[in-house]
C-alpha cells in the first residue's frame, strides 16, 4: 500500500523536458539501417531517412538529439561528412566492430534528421583527435550567418541557411575513449577547446557541455568544477544499469528473478549519483547554473546472440520499461540539477526506442514509457510526501490542466494500492498501464503488439483522493483534471 500527499505549492522546478533526450551514435546499426537508408532505398525514405521510424518517433516529441557519438565523437572529423556522398572518405569506425564507415550520414543528414523529427541539436565535438581549429571550424559551418570560408562552404554543399545548435559536448568520455586523460589536463583542453566555440547567433547561445565523470568519479567532477566551472554550461555524466559486473554482462531475455531487481537496483543508484555530484557541483556553483547532464545512460545488456559483439544489438524488455521509469522519475526528483539526459540509444543499440530488422520495424517497451511520460515534459515538478511500498516508484508533476502522475510497481507478484490526496478537489482521471505478465516480455519482428499501452480504468475517485491499483511489472499514468 502507498501514499502520496500532493501539495500544489512544494514546487521544485520545471522538468526540463530535455530529460527525455535521446542519443544516436555511429553505432553497429543505429545510424545505418535503423534511420539512414538513403534515398535509393526500396525502405520508404524522405530524403533518404527511414519513415516508418521518423514517424514512431514522432510520437514520443524528441526535445533534443545528441550525435554523432559517444566515443565515436573523438574519431570523427567533420569534413569526411560532407559534400558529394559519392566522393566521401570510407574510414574505419575503430570503436564498435572495426566496419567501414563510409560518412554518408553527415551532418547534411543529421540536420535533415533533426528538422523531420522537430528536435533540437546536441553536437558532439572531437577533442581526443581533432584540433580546436576544427572544431571551431564545425561550428562555424553549421552556424554562421555570413561571408566566411565555412559559411560559403555549406552553401556551396547545398545548405545557404546556418542551422541551429543548442548543445554542443566538448569531447566524450575524455578519461576514457576519449583520450585516457587525467581531470587537471581536461579541464585545461576544456577551457582551450571552448574559448573558439563562438556564438554566432547572438538569439541562441551554444549551451557548453563538459566531458564529466565515469559514474562515481567524485574526483573527475571536483577537479573539473574546481578549474573550469565558470566556462561551461553543464558537465556530463554517465551510468550504465548492469544486471551484474561489467565485465559479465547478462541476456536481455530468459534471465533470472535475481537479475530483474539487480538491474533495477544498478538503475536506481542514479540518484545516489546525482545526489553526491551536485553536492560537489554546489561548493562551485551554488546557484545550480550548471547543468547535471546525463548524456548516456539506459541498460547494458548482452547483446543478441548471432549478432556482431561491436554492434550492442539487444531485446528490450518489461524490465526494461522499469528501468526507463524508475530513472526517468530520479531524472524529475533532481530536477533542479539535471538539465538534460539523453538514453542510450535511439535505435537499434544498447535500450533503444526502436529496433528493425531490414525493412521491419518495432517499437520497445521502453518507448512505451517515454510515450506515456510525455506530459511530464517541461512541467512543474512537486515535492511530495510519500510512503511508498517497497518495490513502487512514483512522480507527480502538475500542468497547465492539474496534474500528471506516474508510477511504477516493479514487484512481480502483488499488486499496489497507492493512493493520492490533494489539497484541491479533483475531477477527470484519464489512466494508461503498460503490463507484463513475464519479466521478460517484449516485442520483436513475428509479434510486434506483445507488449502495449492500454487504457487504465482500476481507480477510485473521491473529492480530494485518487486510489490506483497498480498491477506487478506495471507503468501507470493518470493525467487527473483540477476542479
Ligand atoms: O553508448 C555506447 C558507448 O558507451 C558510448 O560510445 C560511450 O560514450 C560509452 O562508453
Amino acid at each position: 500500500m502507498s501514499k502520496i500527499i500532493v501539495d500544489q505549492h512544494r514546487q521544485h522546478g520545471q522538468i526540463s523536458k530535455y530529460i527525455y533526450g535521446q542519443f544516436a551514435e555511429h553505432l553497429g546499426r543505429c545510424i545505418y539501417e535503423g534511420l539512414w537508408v538513403g534515398p535509393e532505398s526500396d525502405i520508404p525514405n524522405v530524403n533518404g531517412i527511414r519513415t516508418d521510424v521518423v514517424e514512431a518517433l514522432k510520437d514520443i516529441r524528441i526535445p533534443v538529439l545528441r550525435w554523432p557519438g559517444g566515443c565515436f565523437a573523438d574519431t570523427y572529423h567533420w569534413q569526411d561528412g560532407i559534400g558529394p556522398r559519392d566522393k566521401r572518405k570510407k574510414i574505419v569506425n575503430t570503436n564498435w566492430g572495426g566496419v567501414v564507415e563510409n560518412n554518408h550520414f553527415g551532418t547534411h543528414e543529421f540536420f535533415e534528421l533533426c528538422r523531420q523529427l522537430g528536435t533540437e541539436a546536441y553536437i558532439n565535438g572531437n577533442v581526443g583527435s581533432g584540433t580546436v581549429q576544427e572544431m571551431s571550424d564545425w561550428v562555424e559551418y553549421m552556424t554562421f550567418n555570413g561571408v566566411s570560408p565555412m559559411a560559403d562552404l555549406r552553401a556551396a554543399n547545398g545548405h545557404e541557411e546556418p542551422w541551429k545548435v543548442k548543445f554542443f559536448g566538448v569531447g566524450n568520455e575524455s578519461w576514457g575513449c576519449g583520450g585516457n586523460m587525467r581531470p587537471e589536463y581536461y579541464s585545461d583542453l576544456y577551457r582551450q577547446y571552448q574559448t573558439f566555440i563562438h556564438n554566432y547567433d547572438g538569439k541562441n547561445p551554444i549551451y557548453k557541455i563538459a566531458s564529466g565523470p565515469n559514474i562515481d568519479d567524485y574526483n573527475w567532477m571536483d577537479v573539473l568544477m574546481k578549474n573550469a566551472a565558470p566556462y561551461m554550461d553543464g558537465i556530463s555524466l554517465h551510468h550504465y544499469a548492469l544486471a551484474s559486473k561489467w565485465e559479465n554482462k547478462r541476456p536481455a531475455l530468459s534471465f533470472p528473478e535475481n537479475e530483474w531487481f539487480s538491474l533495477i537496483k544498478s538503475a536506481q543508484k542514479m540518484d545516489e549519483l546525482i545526489t553526491k555530484h551536485s553536492t560537489i557541483m554546489d561548493k562551485y556553483d551554488p546557484d545550480k547554473r550548471v547543468g547535471l547532464i546525463v548524456d548516456e545512460w539506459g541498460s547494458w545488456l548482452d547483446v543478441e546472440p548471432g549478432t556482431n559483439p561491436g554492434f550492442l544489438y539487444q531485446q528490450n524488455t518489461m524490465r526494461d520499461a522499469m528501468v526507463a521509469a524508475v530513472t526517468l522519475h530520479i531524472f524529475q526528483k533532481h530536477a533542479d540539477r539535471v538539465h538534460m539526459a539523453n538514453i542510450a540509444q535511439m535505435v537499434n543499440v544498447l535500450q533503444s526506442m526502436i529496433l528493425t530488422d531490414g525493412a521491419k520495424m518495432i517499437e520497445t517497451p521502453t518507448y512505451d514509457v517515454f510515450k506515456m511520460f510525455v506530459d511530464h515534459q517541461d512541467a512543474v515538478a512537486l515535492d511530495t510526501f510519500d510512503q511508498l511500498a517497497d518495490t513502487t516508484s512514483a512522480s507527480v508533476s502538475k500542468t497547465d490542466d492539474g496534474y500528471f502522475v506516474s508510477l511504477c510497481n516493479y514487484g512481480l507478484t502483488a499488486s499496489d494500492s497507492v493512493t493520492l490526496e490533494f489539497d484541491q478537489s479533483v475531477g477527470k482521471v484519464t489512466g494508461q498501464i503498460l503490463v507484463g505478465q513475464k519479466m521478460d516480455q517484449h516485442n520483436d519482428f513475428d509479434s510486434p503488439n506483445e507488449v502495449q499501452i492500454v487504457d487504465f480504468n482500476d481507480y477510485d475517485l473521491a473529492e480530494q483522493t485518487v486510489t490506483a491499483n497498480v498491477p506487478p511489472m506495471s507503468v501507470v499514468t493518470l493525467k487527473i483534471n483540477g476542479k
